[in-house]
């Protein structure tokens, strides 16, 4: 299977910590010897950080962006060093150069490519344009709710939903100020387009996300139970 992995930067880059990268490339070098991996590193923390700055010191948004990108860059750099051998050495910047990468055979990682977006939604356009199989988006949570679990008592996870179900909720939620979606809504809205399968879990073990994608490359319907996602079935 081609696989495309958006690594939120909260998990892979909190407190900027090496034993994540080294765990995440250990799990991801182990997964290549299965499958064809594109892994898409989000900034975290430190792009937050650095997008306030400039901010405060009068950039615009597109300006901001562009720092943002930047930072998910670095956090792609330290993934390919963690990785060696076994990932292709620079971050592509477009997705066509993602595209010619990936015939090296070597686990691909990139960043952010363009102003407007976040890394869920250049994950979610790399898999369609790589025609990948699966798609999954490792986060701080453990799927898709149907509220801001954060702030809603009542919020309830979903086991499975369609790509138009995740559209709904994932724009419901973006319109409570303050919350936020585990997809954004770019994302959703190409997944809906495209048709992928999806997995929204939480990847703060890497293992756990390695153990999820072996076991879709085997069985049409996932064992209930063993880690908590959301599965946004496909289409095609
Ligand atoms: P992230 O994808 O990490 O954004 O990109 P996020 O969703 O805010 O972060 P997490 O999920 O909480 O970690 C960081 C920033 O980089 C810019 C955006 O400003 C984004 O917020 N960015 C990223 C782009 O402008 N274009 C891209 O293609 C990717």
């Amino acid at each position: 299977m081609l696989v495309v992995i958006s690594v939120g930067g909260s998990i892979l880059a909190k407190d900027l910590n090496p034993d994540s990268f080294i765990s995440y490339a250990n799990a991801l070098s182990t997964l290549a010897k299965e499958h064809r991996l594109v892994v898409v590193t989000g900034g975290g923390v430190a792009a937050r950080n650095y997008i306030n700055v400039a901010r405060s010191v009068g950039a615009n948004e597109v300006v901001c962006d562009f720092i943002g990108i930047d930072v998910t860059r670095l956090n792609a750099q330290l993934l390919i060093s963690a990785l060696g051998n076994d990932a292709f050495p620079e971050p592509p910047r477009t997705y066509k150069d993602a595209g010619a990468a990936l015939t090296s055979s070597k686990i691909v990682v990139m960043g952010g490519v363009i102003p407007g977006q976040t890394t869920d939604a250049v994950s979610a356009i790399l898999a369609e344009y790589l025609n990948a199989d699966l798609m999954l988006i490792a986060t701080s949570v453990d799927g898709v709710y149907s509220a801001d679990p954060t702030t809603d008592p009542d919020a309830i996870r979903f086991e499975k939903m369609t790509a138009k179900e995740l559209v709904n909720v994932v724009m419901s939620t973006e319109m409570k100020a303050g919350s936020k979606s585990p997809v954004d809504p770019l994302a959703a809205k190409i997944i809906e387009r495209c048709g992928i399968e999806t997995i929204v879990m939480d990847g703060s073990d890497p293992t756990a996300v390695s153990d999820v994608i072996m076991q879709e490359g085997v069985e049409s319907e996932p064992v209930k139970g063993l880690h908590r996602r959301t599965r946004i079935t496909g289409t095609r």
